[in-house]
């Protein structure tokens, strides 16, 4: 199993319908290809952990890096281990924005990260990179420095 990390950019002039295609784009492309993860949305940033073979997750990665949807795409870690962690997720996607209004749906929300991040206190430094970036974002927002990392 091999997983990669990233952090990127909403590029400008691209919204919510964006968001949404690139969900179910990566939904479908993702079961096919046997890939899992988790990509976060908040304040403009994204940062997406990605698992599965070698050769399919380097396939899609030179995909997303020339999506024009975002840009300043950081590489942040990757490395090959032996648990597929995200199994049964094609791609979940969270952004605290969505459903903000509905106080439930943001305690839930915070329920599901901090499940996620306790998941990452025992395991790969891929998946510390993502939550550590994650956690950033939501702390205070993008960008984080690289000394941080
Ligand atoms: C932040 C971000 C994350 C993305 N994640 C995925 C993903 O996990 N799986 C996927 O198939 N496409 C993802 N995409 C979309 C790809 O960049 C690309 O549009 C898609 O794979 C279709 O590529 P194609 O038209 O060359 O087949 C993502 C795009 C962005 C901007």
């Amino acid at each position: 199993m091999y997983a990669l990390s990233y952090r990127s950019t909403f590029s400008k002039g691209y919204g919510e319908k964006d968001l949404e295609s690139i969900r179910e784009v990566a939904g479908s492309y993702n079961s096919q290809n046997k890939l899992t993860g988790c990509l976060f949305f908040h304040n403009n940033s994204f940062v997406q952990i990605i698992e599965g073979k070698k050769r399919s997750v380097l396939r899609l990665f030179v995909k997303i890096s020339n999506d024009p949807r975002h840009h300043d795409v950081i590489f942040l870690s990757s490395e090959t281990h032996s648990l597929r962690y995200f199994d049964g997720w094609s791609m979940g996607f969270y952004s605290p924005l969505k459903g903000s209004s509905d106080v439930s749906k943001k305690e839930q929300f915070l329920r599901n990260m901090l499940s996620f991040h306790d998941l990452a206190n025992k395991s790969t430094s891929t998946l510390r990179c993502f939550w550590f970036a994650w956690r950033s974002m939501l702390r205070e927002g993008f960008p984080i420095s690289e000394d941080d990392l």
